[in-house]
Formats: C-alpha cells, structure tokens, sequence
C-alpha cells in the first residue's frame, strides 16, 4: 500500500517491484493525486487500485477494497512538490495565492481562517508547537494586527515583519517554520499520522514491514515513538513494579537509526534533503 500517492513515484516503483500479479492499493486526499494516479497507474496487470481517503483510516479503505491485509505500507509525509508549486494551493510563501493549505479541498478548515479567527495566544502556541517557531509569539501579535490575511504573500510579509532581521535563519525563508505550523494544523497531520501508524499495524501480515519517510522532527518523533512502543512487551511506567498493561510487541525495529538521502541524492532532490526513512517490521 501507499497510503501517500502524491505524484505516483513511490506507487509506480512498488508496482514494478511486485509484478507479476502483486495488487497495489494507493491513497491519497487530495483528488488532483488521485486523478493523475488513477491515469498513471493504469497499465498494470492488474492495475493499481487508486483510492480518495485519508490514511488515518487506512483499514478501513483497505478492507472496503478487497486488501484485507498487506505487505507493506509506505507513508511519504507532508505535501507533494504538486501541491507546493501550485499557487493557487496556497501552501508556499513563494508566489502569491490564495491563503488555503487545504490537501483535501472539502477540508472545512483553511490557513485564512486559522490566520484570521484564532484568538492570538492560541495562534502563537500552534506556531510554537507546530512550526517550532521561537519567534511565535511576536509572529502572532504582527498577524493579529495585519488582519484580515487574505494571501500567502500577506503572511509571508507579516512573519518578515515581525522576526527581526538579523534574526532570519541562514538557510531556509523565515516564513517556512509558520506556514508548516499553519499547514500541519489545517490537515491534522500528527493527528492522521498517530492514526494511519495504528491502522497500517492492524493490517500488515507477519513479517510485513511499514515505512515512513518524514521531513521534520515532530512527524520522525511521532513515527519513532511508535515504533518503538510497538517493539516492546510492555509499556507500563516505569516506576511500576508489576506490569498491568498486557501490551505485546507487534513490530520489530529494522532502522535503528532514521536512513538519511546521501549527498548525491541531496544534489538531484534538493528537498529530500531533511528527510528521515524508519522501518518496522510485524511480528
Ligand atoms: C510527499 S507527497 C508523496 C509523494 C509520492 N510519494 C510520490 O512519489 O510522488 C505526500 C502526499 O500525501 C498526501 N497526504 C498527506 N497526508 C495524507 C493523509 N492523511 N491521507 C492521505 N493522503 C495524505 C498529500 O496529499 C500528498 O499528495
């Protein structure tokens, strides 16, 4: 399964390596993946099975479509570069667009109304949790005050605004860390991650393995965090004397550490370049 189809890189990888007659199932919210998926994943025997959903419900999706388990399942997390390079998404603070974030576009919640509806103290904390933004607060009080946002230009400008300017990292727009921490909230991301982790083990055969690629701390801790509570017999506090918890391992670490893209790698994708691969193995 690719619970992430985006493009369709990884699902037309995983097809060739299943043929013959291996079934793919491939997921995705946003319907834009699911059409070009749909096209490009037709000329398999038999062909891939192209499905609209969100993967915290990856059971679900799975049983109701004739998988009622897998060999694997591959989560490549966050937005597509489909999704990032078209303005009208919303989703970079290059180019100008509508201020949206959404990947499913019947999400009812978008960037603009979070920027503009959430009480400021509650704005700060979402860009300090999820965006791990020491500048939050500051950032918050500039977005409060420019309201109404309309546009990703208008928060971009508003966040280079508020961050001093001999404070803006080397590396990376001193926007990025606020529109993740926007886009997370938008999509519920560690909310579909904790979900889609649980139900990808609830289907994986023994011996199938589940792997996720992430490309920032919050998403590789949720993932590792997993891992490796599913990797132990019990799970009880550990200033508990006797185990009352009856958890049983279901996984198996085979990353020990996350696997990082080589240098070269870095060269022909530059935005691989934060990502972090785990695998765990079903026991
Ligand atoms: C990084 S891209 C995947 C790229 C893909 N592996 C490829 O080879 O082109 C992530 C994709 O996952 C989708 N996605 C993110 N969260 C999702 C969720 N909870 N459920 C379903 N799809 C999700 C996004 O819409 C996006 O298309």
């Amino acid at each position: 399964m690719d619970a992430t189809l985006g493009a369709g890189g990884h699902a037309r990888l995983l097809l060739e390596a299943i043929q013959p007659g291996g079934r793919l199932l491939a997921i995705d919210r946003d319907p834009a993946a699911v059409a070009g998926g749909r096209i490009q994943l037709s000329g398999f025997e038999p062909p891939a099975t192209v499905v609209r959903g969100d993967f915290g419900d990856l059971d679900h999706i799975a049983r109701s479509h004739g998988f009622a388990q897998v060999d694997a399942v591959l989560f490549d997390l966050g937005v597509s570069s489909m999704q990032l390079d078209d303005p009208a998404r919303g989703f970079s603070f290059r180019g100008e667009g509508p201020l949206d974030m959404r990947m499913d576009p019947d999400n009812p919640v978008t960037a603009a109304q979070l920027a503009n509806q959430l009480p400021e103290r509650e704005l700060a904390g979402l860009i300090r949790r999820l965006g791990e933004e020491r500048w939050a607060a500051r950032i918050a009080g500039f977005i409060v005050k420019r309201r109404p946002l309309r546009t990703t230009r208008d928060l971009a400008a508003a966040v280079e605004a508020a961050v001093p300017r001999a404070a803006w990292p080397r590396d990376i727009h001193p926007a990025t860390r606020t529109f993740q921490a926007l886009r997370m909230s938008v999509n519920d991301e560690l909310g579909s991650l904790g979900n889609g982790l649980k139900s990808a083990l609830s289907i994986l055969t023994p011996g199938g393995r589940m792997a996720a690629i992430s490309f920032h701390s919050l998403e590789d801790r949720t993932v590792k965090t997993f891992f490796i509570a599913e990797s132990k017999d019990c799970v009880c506090p550990p200033q508990q004397p006797v185990c009352t918890c009856a958890h049983r391992a279901s996984l198996r670490i085979v990353t020990r550490r996350p696997v990082l893209p080589d240098e070269e790698e870095i060269r022909a994708n530059p935005r691989a370049r934060s990502a972090r691969l785990r695998v765990a193995e079903r026991i």
